[in-house]
């Protein structure tokens, strides 16, 4: 069966980032009939030029784009408004944007354990409920949270991360309780390191090679679009009996 989003619309978040525009470009690729794409209004400048490529590709999706914080569930709030107002239904809703500060566990205060917490997880629930109530569940949409290798497994400096992406696993089974009575799907993603060119020095130097590589199978770090092709297969038709699972990107990095 040919992966296809004819006819769909798919809503992303943290789309300006790397793995986000390799989401909407094979999201675009695919046939997406609207790319919803959000961002923090601090990286408008790249989420307008990526939103401008994507228009100018043969598939000629319809994109748009949206401006929120996603620690501010008030920001959340007006973006879904908006997004209704603009009577847009989303089908796939992909939730994207994460971030992870390194730090001591004995050194985290508690502002930087709520940014990190109400971003990875508190604003990807709140986002996707208010989505729910207005168009996926009576589209028989489907969710893709982004968690990691790191909602799995344990790793030094990490204490409110892994908090926050393992807590995206338990959210994934909770959602799938109460929605698969609407032919919902949710599920989540978990990739390995992520190699991009903001993190290729590093991630290929000799102390990150024997830091990290070292403990993945496959002896290589996850390219952004291997993990956008995981995503894009779950929130397919190919995927239509697979919900409430964890699809692992790791090159092995959980398996041993
Ligand atoms: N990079 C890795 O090695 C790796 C590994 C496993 C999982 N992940 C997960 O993959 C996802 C994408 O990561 P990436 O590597 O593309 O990183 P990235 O930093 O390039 O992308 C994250 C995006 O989230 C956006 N964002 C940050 N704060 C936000 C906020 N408050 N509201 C809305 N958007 C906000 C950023 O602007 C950015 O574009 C994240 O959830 C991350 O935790 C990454």
């Amino acid at each position: 069966m040919e992966i296809s989003f004819c006819g769909k619309n798919v809503l992303i978040t943290g789309a300006a980032g790397y793995l986000g525009k390799a989401l909407a470009s094979a999201y675009c690729r695919s046939g997406a009939k609207t790319l919803l794409l959000l961002e923090v209004p601090e990286q408008k400048e790249k989420l307008e030029m990526l939103a401008a490529q994507l228009r100018q590709t043969g598939h000629q999706p319809t994109v748009k784009t949206y401006y929120a914080d996603l620690t501010c569930i008030q920001e959340v709030l007006s973006t879904t408004q908006q997004v209704k107002e603009e009577g847009i239904g989303v089908d796939v809703l992909v939730n994207n944007a994460g971030v992870n500060v390194l730090q001591k566990a004995v050194e985290v205060a508690e502002d930087m354990w709520d940014y990190i917490v109400d971003l990875n997880l508190k604003g990807g629930f709140f986002l996707t409920q208010q989505i729910a109530r207005d168009s996926l569940l009576e589209r028989k949409g489907n969710v893709v949270f982004i968690s990691s290798q790191h909602g799995m497994v344990g790793n030094h400096m990490r204490a409110p991360y892994c908090a926050s992406k393992s807590g995206l696993l338990g959210l994934v089974r909770a959602l799938t309780a109460d929605w698969s009575a609407f032919d919902v799907r949710i599920n989540a993603v978990s990739p390995t390191y992520i190699i991009n060119d903001g993190n290729r020095e590093m991630l290929t130097s000799a102390e990150y090679k024997r830091k990290y590589l070292q403990h993945i199978p496959l002896k290589r770090y996850t390219e952004p679009e291997d993990v956008a092709s995981a995503v894009l297969f779950i929130s397919s038709n190919c995927a239509s009996m697979i919900t409430g699972q964890n699809l692992v990107v790791d090159g092995g990095y959980t398996a041993v």
